[in-house]
């Protein structure tokens, strides 16, 4: 009894794209926008606010944001680490804004440099200014399973981190292999841990697929009935402040395997290749999809 049915976030333009080193023209950013709605997405994650000297590739999110022809059944949703970002971003109008924290210590001072406790403090604001303006909230929760820095990450941390978001009222969180460490056990170890306070629509699966066990692990989680999930077009990104982490797992190859196995996403594959395919030119070079080269390839 797997879930009959997957929505799938692609975080292409932020996560896919914030670890480009040469800058990608806003214009492409939001082609790129464009033709995820086109294939059928209906959750995109668009950009962050964040500190331009941390991330210099998000430094256009208000242009991005501006020049997007928005389709109503659409979510768009920014990363708003504080309340400087999510000033900004208001003004954008997201539909969702995503605060992003870490299981492991270590990478929370690295990527937001500050502690578990003190994020925490100061997403909360941040939640209650999201919230009293109408708009959806997410967490992301980084290193679940495992931590550039401290190694494997326990599902006690994860549940202590999940709770600390829930008691400030975030509404919805993604559990990520920042890293791509983990397999099928551990990630569902991770999820049981977030389980017990988010309700299952609530939790996202969120996998890179460094060590190739993405996919393997979004079955592992539909296994225990989620049915949200992050990737991205063309398998884009890596993590500025997780040395070696490569891009999420492909969209195409997710959608491929769901596909396969009788599950609706509502995402049509040839589009979403062709998307896959502008970007990977834009960047020059090939999709790391398995799925979008042997469609290409045939
Ligand atoms: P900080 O230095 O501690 O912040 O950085 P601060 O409040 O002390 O401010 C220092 C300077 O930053 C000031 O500028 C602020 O104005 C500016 P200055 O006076 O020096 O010129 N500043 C900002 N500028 C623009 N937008 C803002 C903002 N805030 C402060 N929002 C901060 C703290 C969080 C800002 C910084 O650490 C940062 O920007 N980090 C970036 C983290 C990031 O984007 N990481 C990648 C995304 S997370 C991810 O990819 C994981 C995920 O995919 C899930 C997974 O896979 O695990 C979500
Ligand atoms: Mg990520």
């Amino acid at each position: 009894n797997l879930p009959r049915r997957v929505k799938l976030i692609d975080v292409g333009p932020r996560d896919g794209l914030q670890n480009e080193k040469q800058p990608v023209p806003a214009a492409v950013k939001v082609e790129l926008v464009h033709r995820l709605q086109d294939a059928g997405l209906n959750e995109i994650e668009v950009t962050s606010f964040v500190s331009p000297k941390w991330v210099p590739q998000m430094a256009d999110n208000a242009e991005v944001m501006a020049g997007i022809h928005r389709q109503p059944d659409v979510r768009y949703s920014v990363l708003t680490p504080n309340l400087q970002g999510f000033e900004a971003a208001l003004k954008t109008k997201p539909d969702e804004i995503v605060v992003f924290g870490a299981a492991s210590e270590a990478f929370s001072q690295k990527n937001i440099n500050c502690s578990i406790e003190e994020s925490i403090e100061r997403f909360a604001p941040v939640v209650k200014a999201a919230r009293d303006a109408g708009i959806a909230v997410r967490g992301a929760m980084s290193c679940t399973v495992g931590c550039p820095y401290e190694g494997e990450i326990a599902p006690e941390r994860v549940g202590y981190l999940a709770g600390l978001m829930k008691s400030i009222g975030i509404q919805r969180v993604d559990v990520a292999d920042t890293i791509g460490v983990g397999t099928p056990r551990k990630v569902q170890a991770a999820i049981e841990a977030t389980l017990r306070h988010y309700a299952l629509n609530d939790v996202s699966g969120h996998f890179h697929d460094t060590y190739g066990q993405a996919l393997v692990n979004t079955l592992a989680a539909l296994q225990v009935g989620v049915w949200n999930f992050q990737s991205s077009v063309a398998g884009l990104g890596g993590c500025p402040y997780a040395k070696g982490a490569t891009g999420n797992v492909a969209t195409e190859d997710v959608v491929y395997m769901l596909q396969g196995m009788g599950i609706e996403t509502g995402i049509h594959l040839d589009k979403l290749i062709d998307a896959g395919v502008f970007i990977s030119n834009a960047l020059g070079r090939q999709p790391n999809s398995l799925v979008s080269r042997a469609v290409l390839n045939k």
